[in-house]
C-alpha cells in the first residue's frame, strides 16, 4: 500500500497552493507510472534497469543500429497509446482550467497524457514520443514531411536517404531552448513550484526547483520515494501522483 503524505503538509502545500498567483509544476516519470508507462530508474520496472540508455536512447546508439532503436520506441509509443490519463493528470488539468493564467505545466516526459487529461499547452523538456523528425538536416536543403518517408525500421527518405528518428531529446542532445527559457522563466516567477514524481537525476530540468527556490517560491515534491532534489522542498509529500494530486487540488475551486 502506497504511504500516505502527511496531512498537515498536504494542508500546507494547499494552502499556498489556493493563494498562489503563479504555479509551477514539473512532472516526470512517476507521473506515467499509474498510467502504465514505465520510470527509467525504478528498482526492477526501471527502463533503464532492463535497457541500455546508451545503446536506445542515444544518436550513437541510432546510429550503430537503427532498426534496434526505432523498434524499441515504436514499442513503448503503442504502450503510450494504450495508456490513459490518471485522476493525477485529470486533476492538474481541471485546476488549470478554473484559475486561468496560474498553471505553468513542464514535463520531461514524452508521452501525451497531460494534453489528453486536457493540457495542451504542457511544455515538453524532453521531446514528444509520437512525433518523427530527420537525424540530419536535408544535404539537399528540402523541408520533407518525416511522415512521408518510405516505410521500413526506420523509415527512410527515399531521395537522400535520411533516416527518421523519433521527436525525443536523446542523452547528450540539447533540449529545446524555447521550451528549457520557458520552464526558467516560471521557476523564477511561481509562488509555488510542484516536483511531481521525478528523481531529479537528469539536468537541467532538476534544477528548476533550486531555481524555484531561490526566486523565492514555496517547494513541494509528490514522491512515494526519496529524490535527489528533496533537500530543494520545503514540503515532501510521500505518495503518487494519482493518490496525492487530486487530493491537493480538487478542493481548490
Ligand atoms: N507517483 C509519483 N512518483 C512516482 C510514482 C508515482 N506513482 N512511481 C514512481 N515515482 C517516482 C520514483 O520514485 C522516481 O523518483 O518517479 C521518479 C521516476 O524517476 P525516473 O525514472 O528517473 O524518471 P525521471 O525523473 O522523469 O527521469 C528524467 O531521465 O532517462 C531520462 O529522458 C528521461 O525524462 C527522463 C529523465
Amino acid at each position: 500500500m502506497a504511504e500516505a503524505p502527511d496531512p498537515a503538509a498536504l494542508a500546507a502545500v494547499r494552502a499556498h497552493l489556493d493563494a498562489a498567483r503563479r504555479v509551477c509544476v514539473l512532472t516526470g516519470a512517476g507521473m506515467s507510472a499509474e498510467s502504465g508507462i514505465p520510470t527509467f530508474r525504478d528498482a526492477l520496472t526501471g527502463l533503464w534497469s532492463r535497457f541500455d540508455p546508451a545503446q536506445l536512447a542515444s544518436e550513437e546508439g541510432f546510429r550503430a543500429d537503427p532498426a534496434r532503436v526505432w523498434d524499441w520506441y515504436a514499442e513503448r509509443r503503442v504502450g503510450v497509446r494504450q495508456a490513459q490519463p490518471h485522476a493525477g493528470h485529470v486533476a492538474l488539468a481541471a485546476f488549470g482550467h478554473r484559475r486561468p493564467g496560474v498553471l505553468t505545466l513542464v514535463t520531461q516526459n514524452v508521452d501525451d497524457l497531460h494534453q489528453r487529461a486536457g493540457w495542451p499547452q504542457t511544455i515538453r523538456l524532453h521531446g514528444d514520443i509520437l512525433a518523427d523528425r530527420w537525424l540530419r538536416p536535408c544535404p539537399r536543403g528540402r523541408a520533407c514531411d518525416p511522415a512521408r518517408a518510405a516505410a521500413g525500421r526506420p523509415p527512410r527518405c527515399a531521395e537522400c536517404g535520411n533516416f527518421v528518428r523519433p521527436g525525443v531529446v536523446w542523452f547528450g542532445e540539447m533540449l529545446p531552448a524555447a521550451a528549457l527559457e520557458a520552464a526558467d522563466r516560471c521557476a523564477m516567477a511561481c509562488d509555488v513550484m510542484l516536483v511531481v514524481g521525478t528523481s531529479g537525476a537528469v539536468w537541467p530540468a532538476a534544477g528548476l526547483a533550486s531555481t524555484a527556490r531561490r526566486a523565492g517560491a514555496q517547494v513541494a515534491i509528490v514522491n512515494p520515494h526519496e529524490s535527489e532534489i528533496d533537500d530543494e522542498a520545503h514540503w515532501v509529500l510521500r505518495g503518487t501522483a494519482a493518490g496525492v494530486l487530486p487530493a491537493l487540488l480538487d478542493t481548490l475551486g
